[in-house]
């Protein structure tokens, strides 16, 4: 699968790295081009390639990892998305450490908000309700970690479920960007809920 990551911090290098692992062609972008990622995607030990935001948004499987408030700044008008998958791991925080603020969207929600930014995207909410160093935190054995998926495209919610079974996690899709998108949200009842369950054929 050709994937393209925008944002290259925790989010982005993560998921760049263990994408590529499991095989995937992976490139990766920032605000700033591609030869600022050099270092870093190096330090990762990644397979992962540098690359322009135009590039990124040019693959298969496009996700989105950038602050909220960038988000209009990298889904601009002018691409064409053709139905490509993008998938939106952002929280509607305003600002992080030390001053937590969540944005008020009043009514709307994140992914919604994205889906207009990106007209011709097939979104899906993933990635987003639980910190990286808990997500690929070791399980116990015989347990996979859960995450939550939302969109309203059926083949796109199990593409990305599938990408998300590469990785070792357990896909749970909830249903769509308007009603399971808002439950996984900041503030909404799934944002930081840590689940496990058995892998398929552990015995219990
Ligand atoms: N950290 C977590 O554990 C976690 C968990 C779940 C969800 N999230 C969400 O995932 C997103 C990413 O989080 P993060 O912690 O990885 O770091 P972040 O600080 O939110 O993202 C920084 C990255 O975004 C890039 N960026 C900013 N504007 C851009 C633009 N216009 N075009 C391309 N790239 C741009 C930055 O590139 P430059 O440095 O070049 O500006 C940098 O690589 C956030 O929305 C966050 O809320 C984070």
């Amino acid at each position: 699968m050709k994937i393209g990551i925008l944002g290259a911090a925790t989010v982005g290098l993560t998921l760049a790295t263990k994408f590529a692992v499991a095989g995937n062609d992976v490139v990766i972008a920032n605000s700033r081009g591609p030869e600022s990622l050099a270092a870093a995607i190096a330090e990762a030990g990644s397979g992962a390639r540098a690359a322009t935001v135009a590039q990124a948004v040019a693959c298969d499987v496009v996700f989105l990892a950038v602050p909220w408030l960038k988000v209009p700044d990298v889904l601009t008008p002018d691409i064409a998305w053709d139905g490509r998958v993008l998938v939106d791991v952002t929280n509607i925080f305003e600002s992080t450490a030390p001053n937590y603020r969540v944005a008020d969207l009043k009514g709307d929600s994140g992914s919604e908000i994205v889906a207009r930014l990106a007209p011709g995207a097939k979104v899906v909410k993933a990635f987003n309700t639980l910190p990286f160093k808990v997500i690929f935190a070791p399980t116990p054995a015989n347990l996979k970690r859960v995450l939550f998926v939302a969109g309203d495209d059926g083949e796109a919610v199990s593409t990305v479920s599938s990408l998300i079974g590469e990785l070792g996690l357990h896909p749970v899709a909830l249903g769509s960007n308007a009603v399971a998108g808002r439950l996984m949200e900041l503030g909404g009842p799934l944002s930081s809920l840590e689940l496990l369950t058995p892998a398929q054929g552990a015995s219990s």
